[in-house]
């Protein structure tokens, strides 16, 4: 790890360099399992089955891209290497808004790259780093709610800087970047555009000020000197993916929040707080280090700041005005997204994954039902908070966490989550991204992107842990070490009801590659030479049923990558299993984000640190939303 560039990092890859997961475990915790990688999935995974005869070359050929396109109202395209965004024949794309783009005239003019741009309108224009985003109708307007993940902090700072902030105006400038955008959009001839100056266009950033509502608000855990109270809160972090809620709120979901922490002397907090710390990864250098000019992120001075994020936050795009809601009840952790779905009764469900290696997905129900038109206080903190065990027998069960079953006062178990989790037995994960539920049948997806550590061994021969210390072996739901491929779990709820405790599971796909290897590695029956991707990662699944799949994976498309090509987007058939390759990104980039317009004529795909210049060869290169069509004005999904 000495010779990387560590500006180049992605948020996963900086925690992985900064907190290291534990190398020592409690051997006698350790349990392998001798489980079989054949056989007892069923469905589509056949180890191997005719895929490795299908591997003909690096890249797909014409013949097996056409034997793979059956389901799909497009013809797959191959993988690829290069600086564009590709699409299928019949389709086209063009630029929605790119990083720096202005939202209002005031910042028009605005230059991004090497400290181009003011610190004053840097809050008026798209943030960098686009990430999930929803649409939303109202009152015959179409409105956007994007992400912005993270920043560059090279590419925003003067070029002697060396991604380094050193002055408060500059950390307020990278702070301005990341958080949310809100904008009014509309398609016109030449396609659609920002409708600059629109009274919904909002910008919601690191230090917009949010409310903290839920059982753990005004908790003496997240009190400060400057909000005694425990339920102001400046800010959103590291926005990650996207949720929706049926009353048409935007969720915006706190991903790697602890890196933005650090601290300019020792941190004195009770061994509670500072084994916080250990769990979250929260350390003695923020990446960017606002601590040095920002004290709010200096944990010496305010140990419990880190607290107030890690949460889902609900922002309603419909009023500029509206301040956002940080929902304790949904539980504290690096979530990456919020599937929202109702129960038969009229029960919100809420499915989140926490990404880290060997961390859990979970789940929220609410005690309250929605009904259109009614009152939603409380929908997404009153309720239960559940951790996923997977049993080897394709059963799994929902596991309250509650004072009962974890010894934990409820506010700790919401602001702790983790911890929690671990205390009920929870199944360790490899990184749960994205989760979707399918509007069409009751079941639901989560991306397993990776874990290079699963199975991994410490010098004395034990099995490596997550910062909890629940070991990493191979389970029925993770069943191969060295995970650099991943996996999509999908689970179908007992009775039809994502509310039910209980439920079963199988893998939907693992990705692999059949030409490079003939064991569990190559994947199951469904990836073939077509279809060749690794590291699933942002996913939905569109009114038709259709399970949109984006990858933020390893794009070298070399070794055991080989074929792969850019991160792409995939299309998959819930029912046969079948995968194909929709979208081909720049190189560089990660594919993340997905919606579409009111009348599903369009769809909005988000390309986050794209490399080779891209789009427009202007420097830098500029992460940005593209809209996608059919050139007959079809359907899009
Ligand atoms: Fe922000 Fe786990 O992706
Ligand atoms: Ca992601
Ligand atoms: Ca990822």
């Amino acid at each position: 790890m000495t010779d990387i560039d560590k500006s180049k990092l992605s948020w996963d890859e900086w925690d992985e360099l900064h907190f290291p997961r534990p190398a020592e475990s409690g051997f006698d915790r350790v349990v392998e399992r001798a489980i079989s990688r054949r056989g007892f999935l069923g469905g589509v995974l056949a180890f191997g089955s005719g895929a490795a005869a299908m591997a003909t070359g690096l890249l797909s050929s014409p013949s097996v891209l056409a034997q793979a396109a059956s389901r799909f109202a497009f013809s797959p395209i191959p993988a690829q290497t290069d600086g564009a965004v590709h699409v299928p024949d019949g389709y086209s794309w063009r630029i929605l808004a790119a990083w720096g783009d202005p939202l209002v005239s005031a910042a028009d003019g605005y230059d991004v790259g090497q400290g181009g741009g003011s610190v004053e309108n840097s809050d008026a224009v798209f943030g960098e780093n686009t990430d999930g985003m929803e649409t939303f109708s109202f009152q015959g307007r179409q409105l956007i709610a994007i992400n912005h993940e993270y920043v560059n902090p090279d590419l925003n700072l003067p070029a002697e800087n060396e991604g380094v902030a050193t002055s408060a105006d500059e950390v307020i400038k990278l702070q301005n970047l990341q958080g949310v955008t809100v904008m009014e959009i509309a398609e016109g001839a030449d396609g659609w555009a920002v409708v600059k100056d629109s009274p919904f266009n909002r910008r919601i950033h690191h230090r917009t000020e949010m409310r903290l509502a839920g059982p753990a608000a005004g908790h003496d855990l997240l009190k400060t000197e400057a909000d005694p109270t425990g339920t102001v809160v400046l800010g959103t972090l590291n926005n990650c993916g996207s949720g929706k809620t049926p009353w048409g709120t935007y969720l915006t979901c706190e991903e790697n929040f602890n890196g933005y922490f650090g601290a300019t002397e020792e941190v004195s907090a009770d061994e509670k707080v500072l084994a916080g710390y250990r769990r979250y990864g929260i350390g003695d250098e923020g990446r960017y280090q606002y601590e040095l000019f920002d004290a709010r992120f200096d944990t010496s001075k305010n140990p419990n700041e880190p607290h107030r994020h890690g949460w889902i936050v609900e922002i309603d795009p419909t009023d500029p005005t509206s301040t956002p809601v940080k929902h304790t009840g949904l539980g504290r952790f690096k979530h990456e997204n919020a599937a929202v779905v109702l129960a038969p009764d009229g029960r919100v469900v809420v499915y989140m994954g926490d990404d880290e290696r060997g961390e859990f997905l979970y789940k929220f129900v609410s005690n309250g039902v929605y009904t259109p038109g009614g009152s939603t206080e409380g929908l997404l903190d009153d309720g239960t908070l559940y951790v996923a065990r997977f049993d080897e027998d394709q059963t799994g069960e929902w596991v309250a966490l509650t004072p009962e079953t974890t010894g934990m006062e409820t506010a700790e178990i919401l602001i702790f989550s983790r911890t929690a989790a671990s205390a009920v037995g929870a199944t360790t994960m490899d990184r749960p991204e994205w989760v979707a539920t399918n509007p069409v049948s009751a079941e639901a997806y989560c991306c397993l992107t990776n874990n290079s550590r699963r199975g991994a061994r410490n010098d004395d021969g034990s099995i490596r842990t997550n910062a909890g210390g629940d070991v990493m072996a191979v389970n029925a739901v993770n069943p191969r070490e060295t995970n650099r491929y991943g996996q999509i779990v999908r689970w179908r709820p007992e009775g039809d009801d994502h509310a039910s405790a209980r439920f079963t599971w199988d893998l939907y796909v693992m990705a692999g590659n059949p030409s490079v290897h003939s064991d569990a590695y190559a994947g199951s029956s469904n990836v073939n030479a077509g279809n060749l991707f690794n590291s699933p990662d942002g996913m939905v699944i569109d009114t038709t049923g259709i399970v949109w799949i984006q990858t933020d994976g390893d794009d070298s498309n070399e070794g055991e990558f080989a074929g792969m090509g850019n991160n792409q987007m995939l299309a998959g058939d819930p029912v046969t299993g079948e995968i194909v390759r929709f979208l081909t990104g720049p190189n560089g980039c990660e594919v993340t984000g997905l919606a579409w317009s009111a009348d599903r004529r369009t769809m909005f795909v988000g390309i986050q640190h794209p490399g080779s210049g891209w789009p427009d060869d202007r420097s830098p290169e500029r992460s940005a939303v593209i809209a996608i069509k059919r050139e007959d004005d079809g359907l899009v999904g």
